[in-house]
């Protein structure tokens, strides 16, 4: 497995652990009430599952198995998946903060931050997506 792959994959578990964490405090909330605030975890909860674990994933593992190119530079443009990595990231911390905070302001960089790691990961992962040579016509 590539090293970014162990980043994007460490990172995602990371993401998945605070974000399961976050929900079963809001579950045993909802069963025994004690505090109230804890609803404010709702928003970071579900950005945490959705994009920090679930989507960050299936970048590292996409980034690992979907087809190489032959030759030196077999993973194509590697600078878009780091900057992937790094944008997924930074934008899921800042809208987050911002769900949690009620901050609409950083809610939106996080998001186009979000965005950004999406169109710069497609652009890197687009022109590996192709057949294998041995299986024309499949
Ligand atoms: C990948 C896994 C998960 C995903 C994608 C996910 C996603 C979501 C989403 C979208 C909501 C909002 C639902 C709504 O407002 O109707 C939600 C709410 C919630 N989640 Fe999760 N979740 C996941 C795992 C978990 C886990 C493991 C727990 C508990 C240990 C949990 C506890 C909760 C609770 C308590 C709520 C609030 C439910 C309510 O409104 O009464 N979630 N989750």
């Amino acid at each position: 497995m590539p090293r970014l792959s162990t980043y994007f994959i460490r990172a995602a578990l990371l993401h998945l652990g605070l974000g399961f964490t976050f929900g079963a405090l809001m579950l045993w909330n909802k069963g025994m009430p004690f505090e109230g605030r804890l609803w404010l975890l709702l928003n970071p909860h579900i950005e945490m599952v959705l994009v920090g674990w679930t989507t960050q994933l299936v970048m590292g593992v996409g980034f690992w198995i979907i087809p190489r190119f032959t030759g030196e530079n077999r993973y194509g443009r590697v600078r878009l998946a780091w900057a992937a990595f790094i944008l997924i990231n930074a934008g899921v911390i800042t809208a987050s903060v911002g769900l949690w905070g009620n901050a609409a302001w950083l809610v939106l960089v996080g998001r186009a931050l979000e965005l950004s790691a999406f169109i710069s990961f497609a652009v890197h992962i687009w022109p590996r997506v192709k057949p294998f040579a041995e299986t024309k016509g499949v």
